[in-house]
């Protein structure tokens, strides 16, 4: 298997990393603290971070794995969805390392790296298939039906808020900081979930929302707690705990109906939001119950990192499916799965007519 370089910027981590058929040599991340102070990603300061650091991360990974630049036989890089000023970081530094070391270059959807991000260390088995798999991270909320790691579609998405804006928002407003997810989860553990009833909107199996939940959250404060520093400790715990439990019984609705109705032989979770403890442990629970294996990935591996995006390289490398990108190609800031999958089955027609 060829040594794939991979390079990923598409929002507010920077990560670089070196894989080779299943084995990861090594890999750099880095979160971009320059959003805290403004409460959310100021795309701009996105762009300069991943400018400063990409390149230094870059030769730290060569010196502690020991790779010379000759041994890298493909470049990958994340082409969309993302921030588009971000994306053109990444790819620059992509195409100028393909053109000088004179490899070939892989532009990887990012939701795509989500999807097989359990995958980075393990042989792609194929008898993984059908698989329900819920991709949850601060841009992104569906669940996709998959049928191999190039076909799928999508049974349920997010009509407004994704998931890890909805924890990260709510956070917010609750004078945590950003990114909240990871704070909230940690305070819920303390708390009550039955404590608050929050509204569950009631669409169906076809779409999520959060926007309800938002705008309950923010009245409830304005009333019951204007003040977010006279609130008592246990009330921000409990706060925390139903909102969480609110966000998780919306996200594992559709997966349990879809689940029980289609009988998948395994489920899977991840993105950023995959790391929240309450969420891994329903998945878990869900896949005893019906009997199927549940493919979440470790912590490292949930929020954006370029492993992710070396193991979908390297799938498309071994599927022989691959297009092979031109160097002028522009970042795509907006690329749906569905599109990707698309333009996947044409080239995958056309590569086996041989046209
Ligand atoms: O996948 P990711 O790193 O970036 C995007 O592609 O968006 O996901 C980041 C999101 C943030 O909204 C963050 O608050 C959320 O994942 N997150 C969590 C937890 N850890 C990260 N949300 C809830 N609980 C967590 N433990
Ligand atoms: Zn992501």
């Amino acid at each position: 298997m060829p040594l794939i370089l991979a390079i990923e910027s598409s929002c507010d981590d920077s990560s670089v990393a070196l894989l080779q058929g299943n084995r990861l040599i090594g890999m750099k991340q880095s979160g971009q603290k320059e959003h805290t102070r403004f409460g959310g990603v100021v795309p701009e300061l996105a762009s300069r971070a991943h400018q400063e650091c990409l390149s230094l991360m870059l030769n730290d990974l060569m010196r502690d794995t020991s790779t010379s630049w000759f041994d890298i036989q493909v470049i990958a890089y994340t082409r969309g969805p993302g921030l588009m000023g971000a994306l053109m970081v990444g790819a620059a530094l992509a195409k100028g390392l393909a053109l000088s070391l004179d490899v070939p270059l892989i532009g990887v959807n990012h939701l795509h790296g989500h999807l097989v991000s359990h995958f980075v260390e393990q042989e792609p088995d194929e008898g993984i298939f059908p698989m329900l798999s819920l991709t949850v991270s601060g841009g992104h909320t569906h669940l996709v039906w998959l049928d191999s790691w190039l076909e799928g579609r999508i049974l349920c998405e997010t009509l407004d808020d994704a998931a890890g804006e909805t924890f990260d928002k709510c956070a917010k407003m609750l004078g945590l900081p950003y990114p909240g997810g990871p704070v909230l989860d940690r305070l819920a553990s303390q708390g009550n979930p039955g404590a608050h009833t929050w509204p569950m909107p009631q669409l169906g199996n076809a779409s999520y929302s959060f926007s309800g939940l938002k705008t309950s959250v923010l009245y409830y404060l304005a009333k019951h707690q204007p003040n977010l520093s006279d609130c008592a400790e246990s009330s921000l715990h409990d706060l925390c705990a139903s909102i969480q439990a609110n966000v998780v019984e919306v996200l594992m609705k559709p997966v349990k109906h879809y689940a029980r109705q289609m009988k998948p032989r395994s489920l899977g979770l991840a993105g950023g939001v995959a790391a929240n403890s309450l969420l891994r442990s329903r998945m878990l629970a869900l896949g005893e119950q019906l009997g199927c294996a549940v493919h979440i990935p470790p912590l490292s591996w949930c929020t954006d990192n370029a492993a992710m995006i070396a193991a979908s390289a390297r799938i498309l490398l071994e599927q022989g499916v691959i297009h092979l990108e031109a160097l002028g190609e522009k970042p795509l800031p907006r690329w749906p799965l569905m599109d990707y999958f698309r333009d996947l089955s044409s080239l995958n027609l056309s590569q086996k007519s041989g046209s």
